[in-house]
């Protein structure tokens, strides 16, 4: 494994220690699943990406208090991936909140709203559940309160706000845990400075200035609507909110989107890539 490590100075009593993971994009099939799914999972799945998950999960219980996982855990949705799920998330260390790609039918043959992603729950549920909430999900390790919001389709939902403001009145400091990382300046143009071939740069946000250069597509697909752009002005105006870790990109970044709110971007750890955040 790639390990990254990160410091957090919030005024802890006992330094928290959190393993970021994102973006494993694990592929199991079995006997439930279709063809397709089994030629995905013979083109996508890899012996290593398996071994980089297995490592990073034993890397957090041997010097994390807890493993948080920001989605794309499996590639697409299926009966094995699903059975998977179960599996590693009955582990009260592995918190996760969903990413695009717990949705995903056949990766990226279909357009993805919450009509498409509403199907592949009700398929999830249909084998099983992953045993823990998928669009919401909040996890307290030593005194600071892990918020998991899915915005994995570039959006927040109002519920989520309304859920968010209530976790802040528990008065403890939160760490957010989602999927598509928040747009801000510096990691717009480091994306479009390495990866300038691209024709998006994958964040929750985007003002029309800055889709501008964006494909008509990726524009519609990545363009914010109100209730996103209420989510952000919250997470930028709520002190308790101490940091962000998110993921989606497959590339390692940090900057802050206020002055006193880090994002953390993390790898793929489909390559391997975690970070290791000491909270104190
Ligand atoms: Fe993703």
């Amino acid at each position: 494994m790639k390990l990254l490590k990160s410091t957090l100075h919030i005024g802890l009593e006992k330094p928290v220690k959190l393993l970021h993971v994102t973006d494993s994009h694990i592929s199991y099939v079995d006997d439930y699943d279709d063809e397709r799914k089994h030629a995905l999972a013979a083109r996508l799945g890899s012996p290593e990406k398996e071994k980089y998950l297995y490592e990073h999960i034993a890397y957090a219980k041997a010097n994390c208090d807890a493993l948080v996982h920001t989605g794309d855990l499996f590639d697409f949705v299926s009966h094995a991936n699903t059975v998977k799920a179960r599996e590693l998330l009955a582990d009260e260390h592995f918190f996760f909140i969903a990413g695009n790609h717990e949705y995903s039918q056949y990766v990226g043959e279909a357009w993805e709203d919450k009509a498409y992603r509403m199907n592949s729950y009700m398929q999830i549920e249909r084998d099983g559940g992953f045993g823990v909430p998928m669009l919401w999900n909040t996890k307290i390790v030593g005194g600071v309160n892990i918020v998991g919001i899915d915005n994995s389709y570039y959006l927040f939902e109002d519920w989520q706000l309304h859920r968010l403001k209530k976790e802040a009145e528990k008065g403890l400091p939160i760490i957010l845990a989602f999927h598509d990382p928040i747009f801000e300046q510096s990691l717009y143009d480091y994306h479009y400075e390495h990866m300038p071939y691209e024709s998006c740069t994958y964040l929750t946000g985007v003002d029309e200035e800055h889709l501008a250069r964006y494909s008509e597509f990726r524009a519609y697909q990545q363009r914010p609507d109100a209730p996103t752009l209420r989510m952000i002005d919250y997470i930028k105006s709520e002190p308790m909110i101490k940091a962000i870790l998110t993921g989606h990109v497959h590339f390692n970044y940090e900057s802050n989107l206020t002055d006193t709110l880090p994002q953390f971007v993390t790898g793929g750890a489909y390559d391997g890539y975690a970070r290791e955040l000491t909270i104190d």
